[in-house]
C-alpha cells in the first residue's frame, strides 16, 4: 500500500493504472476507521484491480459547533485497517492541499439535501458534495463506495453525480453494526458506558418499527410512534432530531408506506449525535393490504 498526499499524485497514479487497463474502486473517509468503512474496503477490492481509500476530516462539513476539532483521529491506525483491507493507495490530503488560499467555490445541494441531517446541520451537505467532488476528481474512480448509514449523503451524492454527469459509478453498501445492534460509526468512541448501553436501544426502536411495517402496519405515524416509544422507553435520548418515515428516493416524509418506507432517525445521547436508518417493507398479500 502507497501513502499519497498530493492531488496531482493521486491523479497521475491512478491515470497510470487506468492506461494500462486496470479498475478502480473509492472509499471516501474522514478516518478513525472502523468495520463499516473496511467493509467499503473489501467490497471495492472485490470488484477492482485497484482500491483507493482517502482519509480526509473535511472542516467543510462541519457545522461552527460542531466536533471538528475532537474528531476521533489515528492516521497509523487507519493505515494498517486500510492495508489488511486490500488498499492500493492511501490517500491523506492535508487541508491546504485540498482548500489552498484562495478556495473560493462550493457546490449547492438540491432540495434532497432540504431536510433530515441539512436541517438541523445547515451547511453540512454543501460540505459534503465539495469534497466529495474534489477526490472525484483527484481520483476519477469507476466506482464510489458510500454506506447506507448515511443514507441521506448517499442520496445526495447521487444525485449531485447524475446532476452533472460525473463518470464514476455509486455503489451503496449495507450498514455495519455492532454485536449489540447499534450502527458501527467513528463518533460511537464518544459514549461512556452507561450511554453506549442506552445507545443500543435505537436500533431497536427503528427495528420495532420495521416489525410493525412486516406485520402490515402502513401508517407512517403509526411507525414514527412506535419507533419513539421504544426509543423513550430504552434509550432515553437526549434529544430525537428526527424519527421519521420517507419515500426511500425523494426523502420527502410519506403518509403511507407503499412498497418500500425508510425510517430515518436522528438522536443525541449525551453529547453524542447518532444516526441510523432502516428500510421498512409491509407484508405483501392480505394482511399487508389491511389499512392501519
Ligand atoms: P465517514 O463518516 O468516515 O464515512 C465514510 C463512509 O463510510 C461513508 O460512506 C459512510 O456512510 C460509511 N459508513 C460509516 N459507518 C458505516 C457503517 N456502520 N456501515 C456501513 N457504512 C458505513 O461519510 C463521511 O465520512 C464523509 O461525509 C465523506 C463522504 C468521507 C466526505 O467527507
Amino acid at each position: 500500500m502507497k501513502g499519497v498526499r498530493r492531488v496531482a499524485a493521486m491523479r497521475a497514479l491512478v491515470r497510470e493504472a487506468r492506461r494500462r487497463g486496470k479498475s478502480v474502486g473509492f472509499v471516501p473517509t474522514m478516518g478513525a476507521l472502523h468495520e463499516g468503512h473496511l467493509s467499503l474496503v473489501r467490497r471495492a477490492r472485490r470488484a477492482h484491480d485497484r482500491v483507493v481509500v482517502s482519509v480526509f476530516v473535511n472542516p467543510l462539513q462541519f457545522g461552527p459547533t460542531e466536533d471538528l476539532r475532537s474528531y476521533p483521529r489515528d492516521e497509523r491506525r487507519d493505515a494498517a485497517l486500510c492495508r489488511e483491507a486490500g488498499c492500493d493507495w492511501f490517500f491523506r490530503p492535508s487541508v491546504d492541499e485540498m482548500y489552498p488560499e484562495g478556495f473560493q467555490t462550493s457546490v449547492t445541494p438540491g432540495p434532497l439535501a432540504g431536510r433530515w441531517e441539512g436541517a438541523v446541520r445547515p451547511g453540512h451537505f454543501s460540505g459534503v458534495l465539495t469534497v466529495v467532488l474534489k477526490l472525484l476528481e483527484a481520483v476519477e474512480p469507476d466506482t464510489l463506495y458510500l454506506g447506507q448509514k448515511d443514507a441521506q449523503q448517499a442520496a445526495v451524492v447521487g444525485a449531485m453525480m447524475r446532476d452533472f454527469a460525473l463518470p464514476s459509478r455509486l455503489s451503496v453498501a449495507p450498514i455495519v453494526r455492532e454485536p449489540g445492534g447499534l450502527a458501527m460509526s467513528s463518533r460511537n468512541v464518544y459514549l461512556s458506558p452507561e450511554e453506549r448501553a442506552r445507545a443500543a436501544g435505537f436500533p431497536r426502536a427503528l427495528a420495532a418499527a420495521a416489525a410493525l411495517a412486516r406485520r402490515g402496519v402502513r401508517d407512517a405515524r403509526r411507525l414514527e410512534a412506535e419507533a419513539k416509544r421504544v426509543l423513550r422507553l430504552e434509550t432515553k435520548p437526549d434529544a430525537i432530531d428526527y424519527v421519521a418515515v420517507v419515500d426511500p428516493a425523494t426523502l420527502e416524509p410519506i403518509r403511507r408506506v407503499a412498497a418500500r418506507g425508510l425510517l430515518l432517525g436522528a438522536i443525541r445521547v449525551g453529547r453524542t449525535r447518532l444516526i441510523d436508518n432502516r428500510i421498512l417493507i409491509p407484508a405483501s398479500g392480505p394482511r399487508g393490504e389491511r389499512r392501519s
